[in-house]
């Protein structure tokens, strides 16, 4: 049932949500309101059929209220609601830890379990220090990320992540932290499908912070493989690899942060595998349940964990952990979402489409506005030239698109990202093509 935002008064149905990462004042004034889901499709609060084109947010992998993980969380919530994850264990969340451990490359075995990404990036960085301090190298407590990235929104996540809107008011933050540079050229990259062939030099960047800091004092190395929600920058030819032989070279531990590129997102398991490249931990969220209950987590290589599993057997290794660390239900939820990738072989159907969907959204290009598209597995980002007189034309497009076109997009900055569902059809992603294009030419330069 909608609310009814356009209620008099000071106070209305709408007001006590303080909505995140969200134009408040603006949504509460002409709600986007989803009521249902299935598939492919939400149902709008006012009854329309509206298609998803961005899985949820990056999450929903499996498309929408697929009846074996809804069914499977059911259950489970019918036989054990909860157990504490201090010192007390259940069955489930010993299991998806083997399947994690046994989808991640190499020995990238043991699993610690959080509730989203934005934890996932801070245990990440935790295990680091940790692991640092227990082979008595507790002077390596720097960290390095990338200019655009992004880690949630968690002290540790904004201070190794790159983007300014989500640190500059937030205060210094963890200190001893310094970025590479992004990995962005449109002069040299436009309209590539895939990774650019230019750029994997600017991993080299790392000798500088080497150089300037000494490689006695730094930890890790935290990346995505692919920056998502800047706006989708894949990773150029190379880089990732050159990334993990310098971090070799200078002893850093290299963390892949692929809360968005885990679970079939660029047609594998992991983007690690895509890129033949193995890092030291990998986080993971979002997709893991295909969005349906929150659920985070790293993996790290066996080594990591054999390392902190020491002193007396009855000691606490790790002062770290939270009370819905490997929750029952997330775990019932993440079990039937990776039979269901399986079984339906999910993964190799993003990579079967990831040539139809790059050529379905570079159509785009046709569209004056249109400043470049960039396109990866199941992903894609069209940068937008911003509005006359200020404004994003991306959220422009959103607002529209969702109203005229029946579609969810996802303006970020001046870029539409796009990442369906991996259960979509060939028609429903030229569909999702068509119905962007007609979301941007609706623009103009009215809104
Ligand atoms: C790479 C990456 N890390 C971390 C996060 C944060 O995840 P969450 O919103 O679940 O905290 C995100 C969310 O989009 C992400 O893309």
């Amino acid at each position: 049932m909608l609310l009814d935002a356009s209620m008099p008064g000071p106070r209305n149905d709408l007001d006590a949500w303080w909505m995140p990462f969200t134009a408040n004042r603006a949504f509460k004034q002409a709600p986007r309101m989803l009521a249902g889901a299935e598939g492919m499709h939400y149902r709008s609060a006012d009854g329309r059929r509206i298609l998803d084109g961005i899985a949820g947010l990056w999450c929903c992998n499996a498309g929408h209220n697929r009846a074996p993980i809804t069914a499977a969380i059911r259950d489970q919530a019918g036989r054990l609601d909860y157990a504490p994850p201090f010192q007390f264990g259940h069955a489930g969340a010993f299991a998806l830890a083997s399947r994690l451990g046994a989808l991640a490359p190499a020995d990238l075995d043991n699993v610690f379990f959080c509730n989203s990404g934005s934890e996932a990036a801070d245990t990440a960085l935790k295990i680091a220090l940790a692991y640092r301090h227990t082979r008595g190298e507790g002077g390596r407590t720097r960290f390095v990320g990338r200019e655009r990235g992004y880690h949630g929104v968690g002290f540790g996540g904004i201070a190794v992540g790159g983007l300014a809107n989500n640190r500059k008011v937030f205060g210094p933050g963890l200190p001893g932290v310094d970025h590479l540079p992004h990995t962005y050229d449109r002069a040299r990259q436009a309209f590539t499908k895939g990774e650019p062939d230019w750029g994997a030099h600017l991993a080299d960047d790392l000798e500088r912070i080497v150089a300037l800091h000494d490689a006695s004092t730094l930890c890790a190395v935290i990346v995505e493989p692919m920056a998502g929600s800047t706006g989708v920058l894949p990773p150029p030819k190379g880089y990732l690899q050159r990334l993990r032989a310098l971090c070799d070279r200078h002893g850093l531990l290299l963390i892949f942060d692929e809360v968005i590129t885990g679970f079939g997102r660029l047609g594998h398991a992991f983007a690690a595998e895509r890129y033949g490249v193995v890092p030291d931990m990998i986080t993971f969220a979002k997709g893991v349940t295909s969005g349906t209950v929150p659920l985070g987590g790293v993996i790290v290589r066996k080594d990591i964990y054999a390392t902190l599993m020491q002193g007396p057997a009855e000691a606490v290794e790790l002062f770290h952990g939270y009370t819905y660390s490997g929750h029952p239900l997330a775990c019932a939820a993440g079990l039937a979402t990776l039979d269901l990738y399986r079984d339906e072989g999910l993964f190799e159907r993003a990579r079967a489409l990831e040539p139809v969907f790059a050529e379905a959204v570079m159509s785009l290009r046709a569209i004056p506005e249109v400043l470049d598209i960039r396109t990866v597995g199941l992903a894609a980002g069209i940068d937008l030239a911003p509005l006359q007189g200020g404004g994003s034309r991306a959220y422009a497009a959103m607002v529209a698109a969702f109203r005229d076109q029946d579609l969810v997009l996802r303006a970020a900055g001046d870029t539409i990202a796009l990442s369906p569902p991996l259960i979509a059809s060939e028609a429903e992603l030229a569909d999702l093509a068509e119905r962007t294009a007609r979301g941007i030419r609706a623009v103009g330069e009215k809104i």
